[in-house]
């Protein structure tokens, strides 16, 4: 555990809440909930701006992409959500807007409920797959529960599920250091489910795929969201196509556009630093 105090949930003026970027203004009661409020975040890394004043609402149950050029600022700012980078300015609110994540370590944000997968994945090689979900989800219930505890049947209930939607019911008792790159990128989605995240973070999650592997990957992340808010950081603009509903573009640090696919792909900024002709 970080030495980083919790010191965020106090009550902040909840009448400011941010507009979407370049969406028409919603009256305040006819607005859906929001899961996460990122606003006015800016990071500098010795006096380099990786993130400049980025303000965007994600709904609760949303699917979005964030997309943009390489350095962009997608996974720094994924990094501020989670707490592995600490923003310069601004804060990242959950959904009542009384606690700014900023403020806490990177392991009371997971267990507030932010989830994040990585580019590579980091399972447990030498245990089994169905180990591997023992372990995420008993780590959630602290470190004391971690080596011995014995399942409850509705331990073994949720495991049994989340291996029917990452789709390795039948690779249960196979070493996780044998399945293939698909199947490893999806027990660690599987194993972040195992605790109970409301916000998924997925950093391109397709990279090194094969095509039937990413075909399964988009149906299996339009199934999470609904009863999760899932953010996917991906280049590839077939894969966001099949998946987005809507699209955050960041460029050299700041939202560039956001709007529906259908929108983005036709806005000529964004085909000019990123989509291209
Ligand atoms: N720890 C750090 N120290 C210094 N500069 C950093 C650090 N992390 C990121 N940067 C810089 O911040 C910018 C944004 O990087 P980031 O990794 O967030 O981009 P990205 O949009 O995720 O790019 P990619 O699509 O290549 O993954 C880049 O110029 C990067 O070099
Ligand atoms: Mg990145």
């Amino acid at each position: 555990m970080s030495a980083i105090p919790v010191v965020s949930e106090v009550p902040i003026d909840t009448d400011h809440r941010p507009t979407p970027v370049s969406s028409a203004p919603i009256p305040e009661a006819a607005r859906p909930p929001l899961a996460l409020w990122v606003e006015g975040l800016s990071v500098t890394f010795d006096g380099f701006k990786a993130l400049t004043d980025i303000t965007l609402t994600l709904e609760k149950g949303e699917l979005r992409c964030l997309i943009g050029p390489n350095g962009a600022g997608k996974t720094t700012l994924m990094d501020c959500i989670t707490g592995k980078t600490r923003p310069t300015e601004g804060a990242v609110y959950l959904e009542n807007r009384l606690t700014d994540l900023t403020k806490l370590s990177e392991c009371r944000i997971a267990q507030l409920g932010i989830g994040r997968k990585f580019q590579r994945p980091t399972v447990f090689q030498g245990h089994t797959v169905y180990e591997n979900c023992e372990l995420a989800l008993k780590g959630n219930k602290g470190v004391f529960h971690t080596l011995f505890a014995r399942l409850k049947p509705a331990d073994r209930t949720r495991i049994d599920e989340i291996l029917e939607l990452i789709g390795l019911k039948d690779h249960a008792k196979r070493q996780a250091g044998l399945l293939a790159h698909g199947q490893k990128q999806w027990l660690e989605i599987g194993m972040l489910l195992a605790q109970s995240p409301t916000v998924l973070l997925i950093d391109e999650p397709i990279a090194g795929m094969t095509h039937a592997e990413t075909e399964r990957t988009a149906e299996l992340l339009r199934g999470l969201a609904g009863a999760h808010t899932v953010v996917v950081v991906e280049h590839d603009m077939e894969f966001v196509r099949s998946i987005a509903r809507r699209v955050t573009v960041l460029h050299q640090g700041k939202v560039l556009a956001e709007g529906p696919m259908a929108q983005i792909q036709k806005d000529p900024r964004v085909v000019e630093v990123y989509l291209g002709e």
